[in-house]
């Protein structure tokens, strides 16, 4: 059956104390609100609509490349005001409305549909999500009569004692026929405790004129989080990191200290390979099978293949091939792109460096603005001067040179294939194929004589 979603965005979540509103509060690394979205882009609904507010230009920046509707509740007097301000982007629609709320961003896809369904096969006007809690503080109550049926939501500020032990509590999930929804917030008033205009008396205003309210349960607690403090909102990280982790172990890959492993959501890993302790694999990253990563890496938009070693690292918008060795304590900026069987060791920094197949940059290097042949070693304490106060220039080190500790390349600079440099050498000039150079600047001392193209120590 079509339907549409309408998504509550507007409050301000007072309680976090925050700049950012609520729904763009961060869950690992994306503001919650997009969950919610990806989720709602699934269910193909005929539109997408989101009240914003409090916020409101930040909230509209996030979510301004998606296809949705955007509305404005001016002032926030609450989830039933929220509901009414989105009503001309329901006009002259017959098929139901589902309502979510921003702050809950969890809720499967798959639940949504059977309220839908629900809905529809009881040909009811109400269809709401319930769950039953051990702790219900601070939810909306569903209050029952003698046989069953729904009579009304009470919240938690307005409910007598009585009422607060309820379990049974509105997740902000629900389906409403469009006519009956928009037209009873217009008779409501904001009677409460809160003084605000709540959605959830639209359910006992329905009831009292014969229409029926009928309900799906979840048991999942996460699918219903909401999250309106700093401390919900540690809680919900560690939610989706389990969710995550135990989606990947299923998968077999191994995680030692899934506590202390934070995977986005979007990253691929492959089979047999093992994340160790304190490591963050954040977003667009994707990482072959066999590879040992962790203790201690942050990865981030980056593609690293199979059977590589990476410890204590970062590593950002970088490609890896296969069998490389990374760390420990190497830092991998954007533009690194490390070829089949390389190597790059200890406190080693490259930006923009592609080091072609079995090379090493091993101990303390900076390599930035740089294109590295294949068998090449660069010895310790190298360094590309790639800046010269006003552009970036270029190094290149062709196949099978051997760079001596020390060397300091004056960019833009070219050393030939298979030349050597002393340990300490400033190159300033081109170095040709096989030539030895050395000194500060480097002078020309002589012509390689041995054959030591290839070899890579
Ligand atoms: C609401 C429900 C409660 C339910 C709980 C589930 C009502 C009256 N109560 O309570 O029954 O158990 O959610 O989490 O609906 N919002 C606006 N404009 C406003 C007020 C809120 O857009 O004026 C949005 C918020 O951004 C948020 C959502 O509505 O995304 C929920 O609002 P919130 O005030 O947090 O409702 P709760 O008190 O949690």
């Amino acid at each position: 059956m079509d339907f549409s979603i309408l998504i509550l965005a507007a409050g301000e979540g007072t309680r976090m104390k925050s700049k950012t509103p609520k729904v763009l509060q961060p869950v690992l690394n994306r503001p919650m609100i997009s969950y919610l979205l990806d989720t709602s882009k699934l269910l193909d609904p005929k539109k997408i609509v989101i009240v914003v507010g409090h916020g409101q230009e930040k909230v509209k920046d996030v979510i301004g490349n998606h296809k949705v509707e955007i509305t404005i509740q001016e002032k926030q007097r609450g989830t039933g005001d929220a509901v009414l301000s989105a009503k001309n982007n329901f006009r002259e629609m017959s098929h139901p409305v589902v309502v979510l709320y921003g702050d809950s961003p969890f809720i499967k896809k798959e639940t949504i549909e059977r309220l839908v369904d629900n809905y529809t096969s009881e040909k009811s006007a109400i269809s709401i999500l319930t769950i039953n809690v051990s702790d219900p503080t601070g939810y909306g109550r569903i209050v029952r009569s003698g046989d069953g049926r729904i009579n009304r939501i009470i919240e938690e500020k307005d409910a007598n004692v009585e009422q607060k032990e309820i379990k049974e509590v509105n997740t902000g999930c629900y389906c409403f026929e469009p006519n009956l929804l928009f037209g009873t917030l217009e008779t409501l008033k904001p009677n409460n405790n809160q003084k605000e205009i709540y959605l959830t008396d639209v359910i006992e205003k329905a009831i009292l004129a014969n229409k029926k309210v009928v309900s799906i349960q979840t048991n999942d607690e996460m699918e219903i989080y909401g999250i309106d403090s700093r401390q919900k909102l540690a809680r919900a990280n560690a939610m989706m990191r389990d969710k995550i982790n135990n989606s990947l172990m299923d998968d077999g890959i191994t995680i030692i200290d899934p506590d202390t492993t934070w995977i986005g959501d979007d990253v691929k890993i492959g089979n047999d390979t093992t994340i160790m302790p304190n490591t963050f694999i954040r977003e667009g990253t994707q990482i072959g099978a066999d590879c040992e990563i962790g203790p201690n890496v942050i990865i981030k938009n980056s593609k690293i293949g199979k059977g590589c070693s990476v410890v204590n690292a970062v590593i950002i918008e970088s490609i890896i091939e296969d069998d490389v060795s990374i760390g420990p304590f190497s830092y991998l900026r954007k533009g690194t792109y490390v070829k089949n069987n390389s190597k790059v060791g200890t406190f080693v920094e490259t930006k923009n460096a592609t080091i072609n197949s079995n090379s090493k940059v091993p101990h303390l290097s900076y390599m930035g603005d740089v294109e590295i042949g294949e068998n090449v070693n660069i010895g310790a304490g190298s360094i590309t001067c790639n800046y010269d106060g006003v552009s970036k220039n270029k190094t290149v080190i062709e196949d099978g040179a051997f760079i001596g500790s020390d060397t300091l390349f004056v960019a833009p600079v070219k050393i030939g294939k298979g030349a050597v440099t002393g340990a300490g050498s400033v190159v300033r000039k081109d170095v040709s194929p096989k030539e030895v150079v050395a000194g500060v600047p480097a002078k020309h001392i002589k012509e390689k004589k041995s054959q030591k193209e290839g070899k890579n120590e």
